[in-house]
């Protein structure tokens, strides 16, 4: 079992360059099997998430080369539709090939995707999407067969923007005879790069980032190319991990319009923030003040930044209100803060943290991946030797954490115990 230990209190200076976006990298490596030639995708982050879809490519019969940070991925004889449950339940984002394998061979069995237990993560949204398109769907015990002679485009509303479902219609329908339209789609940054892959390889797809999406059906999808775009999550963590401790600490590579609501919040609360053209350089400031946060569907402020900034937040002067309204238990964190030294109370999903209070180094353990990284943030602050365990879930989605860390000046290490 690997552990990561902290020594906190340490200044961080330099610059962090921020790696391809998780939730994007997730939803193009499914995508690339719609393909009907080969596909190339730059700048796919080295995290575990990764390697288990490209585990389950190969097992579709798909090629797939690494190089570094590239993948050249070759799905002409995708042959299989089955994905076994031990790969499936791994991550989240296996769901992505139930709209890529319906698109390309009408049928895919697969069983529940896994991820962070953050709530309640029903895929009724997706199922009604492929249904809406022609597909049947027979369930038994958490295991899906979804098939269908033809797929026919169609108006789709979705009850609520979902992320997954918006990627996963788009990824059924693409194919489909026929025009779809996605009416109260998702907007977020990583569906417009899975839509413009699909674009480059010779999809019709139109308003992705927009809340109404269309899709005309194509036939055949030729070789192209795609980057991964910036992870605006990781780049968020590591913004708020400058306003606790940086002293001219750049992060570069990212995309500001991206980070919008993260950053009005950090010039809300005090921190010094100097735009550069590729990045932002952040200072720690003498004061910080409290402020109240909602979580919300993009451009609103991201669930996925709500657990790292209740760390900052325990530095700040008053009672701030931080509410988490897209996940029904996404406080795993709380508990751990409090034990090193914060003052936080939850009530049905709002956090009412109380500051400053020092943080004192604990053993705590990362009950999810944005839990993890909260704690990696408390133990870069707290006075003595903070030990993570569970930390496989930090590193399904921050690459290269303790090197990136460790070449900014914090004292972080993993150990295998
Ligand atoms: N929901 C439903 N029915 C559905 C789909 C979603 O009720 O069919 C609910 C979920 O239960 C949840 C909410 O809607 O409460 C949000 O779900 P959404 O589908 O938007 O999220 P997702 O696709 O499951 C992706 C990211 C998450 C990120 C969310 C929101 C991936 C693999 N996951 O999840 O990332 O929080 O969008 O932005 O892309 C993370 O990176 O830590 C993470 C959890």
């Amino acid at each position: 079992m690997k552990k990561i230990v902290i020594e906190g209190g340490k200044t961080l200076t330099g610059s962090i360059r921020i790696s391809g976006a998780k939730n994007s990298a997730v939803a193009l490596i499914p995508a690339s099997i719609l393909c009907d030639e080969e596909t190339t995708i730059y700048s796919v982050p080295e995290i575990s998430d990764r390697d288990d879809l490209i585990k389950i490519i190969e097992l579709l019969k798909g090629k797939v080369m690494v190089e570094k940070d590239t993948l050249y991925i070759d799905s002409k004889n995708v042959e299989s539709s089955f994905i076994p449950e031990n790969l499936s339940t791994k991550l989240r984002a296996s769901y992505y090939f139930m709209g890529a394998l319906l698109g390309k061979k009408k049928r895919v069995e697969i069983s529940l995707p896994g991820g962070c237990k953050i709530g309640d993560r029903k895929i009724d949204i997706h199922l009604k999407a492929f249904q809406a398109l022609g597909a049947t769907i027979k369930e038994c015990r958490d295991k899906y067969i979804i098939e269908a002679d033809k797929l026919i485009g169609t108006k789709i509303y979705f009850d609520f923007a979902s992320v997954g479902a918006t990627i996963n219609t788009m990824l059924a329908a693409v194919k489909a005879e026929g025009t779809t339209i996605i009416n109260n789609a998702a907007k977020e940054p990583e569906i417009v790069n899975v839509a413009t892959f699909l674009n480059n390889m010779g999809a019709k797809i139109t308003g992705a980032g927009t809340s109404r999406i269309t899709i005309e059906g194509v036939e055949y999808l030729h070789k192209a190319m795609i980057e991964v775009i910036p992870d605006r999550i990781e780049a968020g963590t590591y913004i708020i991990i400058g306003a606790l401790l940086g002293k001219e600490l750049y992060i570069e590579n990212i995309i500001k319009e991206h980070l919008m609501s993260l950053l009005n919040k950090l010039q809300e609360i005090g921190i010094d923030i100097t735009e550069k053209e590729d990045g932002v350089i952040i200072n720690h400031p003498k004061k910080m003040r409290g402020v109240n946060i909602t979580t919300l569907i993009y451009p609103g402020f991201p669930t996925d930044l709500a657990q790292p900034i209740s760390v900052l937040l325990t530095q700040c002067e008053g009672t701030s209100v931080l509410e988490e309204t897209i996940y029904t238990n996404r406080m795993g964190q709380v508990p751990y803060l409090n034990s090193m030294g914060a003052d936080i109370t939850v009530q049905n999903q709002i956090a009412y943290i109380k500051g400053p209070t020092p943080l004192y180094g604990n053993d705590v353990t990362a009950s999810d991946l944005r839990a993890g990284a909260s704690l990696v943030i408390a133990g870069l602050i707290a006075q003595e030797t903070t030990t993570i365990s569970e930390v496989e879930h930090i590193l399904r989605g921050y690459e290269h954490i303790v090197e990136k860390l460790s070449s900014v000046g914090a004292s972080i290490k993993i150990i295998e115990n």
